[in-house]
C-alpha cells in the first residue's frame, strides 16, 4: 500500500493561549500533521478558531496544517485560509451536496489539499463522486465520533466505511477523527486508515511522543498484514 502514516494531533486539546508552543512540542514529539478543528458554532454546537488564528500559527511553524472545517458555508473560509497558510482543506459533504465541485477547484486554486469528511450518520457512498471526479479530493475523513467536541468514545462501527473505502482506493490518504488512541489504534489501522488525529489521547498522555509513535506503529505494521 503506498500511503504513508500521518500522525495529526488535534490541537483543539492543546492550550489555546500557548498554541505556537504547544504545536512546537507535538511536532518534537514526532508529529506529522497538525490538526485544525475550525467551527462555527452553527454545523456544530462549538465555536474555535478561524483564518486569523491560522495566520498567527503559520508565522511560527512551517508544518502541514490539516484543516477540519466544521462549518455550514466552507466556500466562505477558502479565500482567507488559503492566504492565512493553511495546508489541507476538508469540508464535510453533508454542506457540499450542491457546490462541491467550484469548492474543490477553489481550494486548489488557492494551494490547499482538498478533503471531504462524513459524519457518523452519512453513508459512505456520498463522497464517491467527489473521489471520482476528474479534480477530486485527495483525503476522505471518516468521523469516529459526532463533530463538535473532543475527549469522545471512538464509535468502532464507523470502520465499515473505512474497510469499504481502503477496498476501493488502495492510495487513498484515509483519515479517522475522533476518539483515536492507543486503546483504538489497531482497529483503525487495521480497516486501512491511514492519517490519524488524536486531540486528548495525545495532550493528555505522559508521554505524548510514546502515543505518537505507536499509532504510527500501528498503522505500518498493519499495511505490512495487509
Ligand atoms: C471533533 C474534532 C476532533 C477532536 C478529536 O469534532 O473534529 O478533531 O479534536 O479529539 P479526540 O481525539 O479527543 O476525540
Ligand atoms: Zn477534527
Amino acid at each position: 500500500m503506498g500511503v504513508t502514516p500521518k500522525i495529526a494531533p488535534s490541537m483543539l486539546s492543546s492550550d489555546f493561549a500557548n498554541l505556537a508552543s504547544e504545536a512546537k512540542r507535538m511536532l518534537d514529539f514526532g508529529a506529522d500533521w497538525l490538526h485544525m478543528d475550525i467551527m462555527d458554532g452553527h454545523f456544530v454546537p462549538n465555536l474555535t478558531i478561524g483564518a486569523p488564528v491560522i495566520e498567527s500559527l503559520r508565522k511560527h511553524t512551517k508544518a502541514y496544517l490539516d484543516c477540519h472545517l466544521m462549518v455550514t458555508n466552507p466556500i466562505d473560509y477558502v479565500e482567507p485560509l488559503g492566504k492565512a497558510g493553511a495546508s489541507g482543506f476538508t469540508f464535510h459533504v453533508e454542506v457540499s451536496k450542491e457546490n462541491w465541485q467550484e469548492l474543490i477547484q477553489k481550494i486548489k486554486l488557492k494551494g490547499m489539499r482538498p478533503g471531504v469528511a462524513l459524519k457518523p450518520g452519512t453513508p459512505i457512498e456520498e463522497v464517491y463522486p467527489l473521489i471520482n471526479s476528474e479534480n477530486p479530493v485527495e483525503m476522505v475523513l471518516v468521523m469516529t465520533v459526532e463533530p463538535g467536541f473532543g475527549g469522545q468514545k471512538f464509535m468502532p462501527e464507523m470502520m465499515d466505511k473505512v474497510r469499504v473505502l481502503r477496498n476501493k482506493y488502495p492510495s487513498l490518504d484515509i483519515e479517522v477523527d475522533g476518539g483515536l488512541g492507543p486503546s483504538t489504534i489497531d482497529v483503525a489501522a487495521s480497516a486501512g486508515a491511514n492519517c490519524i488525529v488524536a486531540g486528548s489521547s495525545v495532550f493528555g498522555a505522559p508521554e505524548p511522543a510514546t502515543v505518537i509513535s505507536l499509532m504510527r506503529k500501528s498503522v505500518l505494521e498493519n499495511q505490512e498484514k495487509s
